[in-house]
């Protein structure tokens, strides 16, 4: 079954095209890597999809239904869910409350927020960050704040997880900690994942598809060593450096 499909999907800024006619299909369950040099539309192509952004061209199709002019919140019960680039979390509260307003945010109309903050508790059992929830969300370490986007993403009850860039800032050990607990979660959680990232290294051992965006175009899409093959996509890279 299609879970996502983007159709001639585009996104200007000013005189810039972010995201330039882009079309593809996510089947229900997939897991799927979206690479590309910086500033290719990555971001702006998941901003898209989550509604933060209004598409300028075509449209957006999940579960069969056209959410292209959804708001975020809907989009959000509907269940999509994205983490963010740089952590967007409430630096003044605690982990604990940060993933219970997150829960109270799509899925609260009948929830108190002692409710929420227990059930906050599982997500957070889940990304081992426990011991933090009582935490500050400023006072956390780069790699507990990745974890803890994960964490307030999970809790919405995703179909369609979005993951920005999870594992930059982190040493390798951190890495692929993050990379065995994305890998957990969506076994359990049965997930349709698009996963941005820098690191290829890592990326191509756990997805099974990729897309390639260059210059807000879609380049390639297919099995891991075939699109890293490409000449399209290896021009693409030229003088992009890896950052791990
Ligand atoms: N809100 C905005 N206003 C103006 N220009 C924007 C905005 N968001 C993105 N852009 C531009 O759109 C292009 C694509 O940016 P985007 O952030 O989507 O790239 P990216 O592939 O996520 O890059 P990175 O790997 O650095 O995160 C860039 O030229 C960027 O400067
Ligand atoms: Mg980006």
């Amino acid at each position: 079954m299609t879970l996502l499909e983007v159709v001639e999907l585009t996104k200007r800024f000013g005189g810039i095209i972010a995201v330039n006619n882009v079309s593809f299909k996510i089947e229900k369950g997939e897991i799927v890597g979206l690479i590309g040099p910086n500033g290719s539309g990555k971001t702006t192509l998941v901003n898209l999809i989550s509604g933060y952004y209004k598409p300028d061209g075509r449209r957006i199709i999940f579960e069969e239904r056209d959410i292209t002019n959804l708001p975020p919140e809907k989009r959000a019960k509907l269940g999509i869910s994205r983490t963010f680039q740089n952590p967007r979390v409430v630096e003044s509260m605690t982990a604990l409350l940060n993933v219970a307003y997150a829960i109270l945010g799509t899925r609260g109309e009948k929830m108190s927020l002692a409710e929420a903050g227990a059930e906050a508790m599982y997500y957070l059992e889940i990304f081992d960050l426990l011991k933090k929830r009582d935490t500050l969300a400023k006072d956390l370490a780069i790699y507990e704040l990745r974890l803890l986007e994960l964490a307030r993403a999970l809790a919405t009850e995703p179909k369609l997880l979005m993951i920005d860039e999870a594992m930059a800032g982190l040493n390798p050990a951190e890495a692929d900690n993050v990379v065995r607990v994305i890998e957990r979660i969506r076994e359990e959680f049965d997930l349709t994942i698009i996963w941005i990232e820098h690191v290829l290294r890592v990326l191509m051992r756990s997805v099974e598809r990729v897309l390639v965006m260059d210059e807000g175009r879609l380049i390639a899409d297919g099995p891991p060593e075939e699109v890293t093959n490409k000449p399209e996509v290896i021009e693409a890279y030229i003088g992009a450096e890896e950052e791990v």
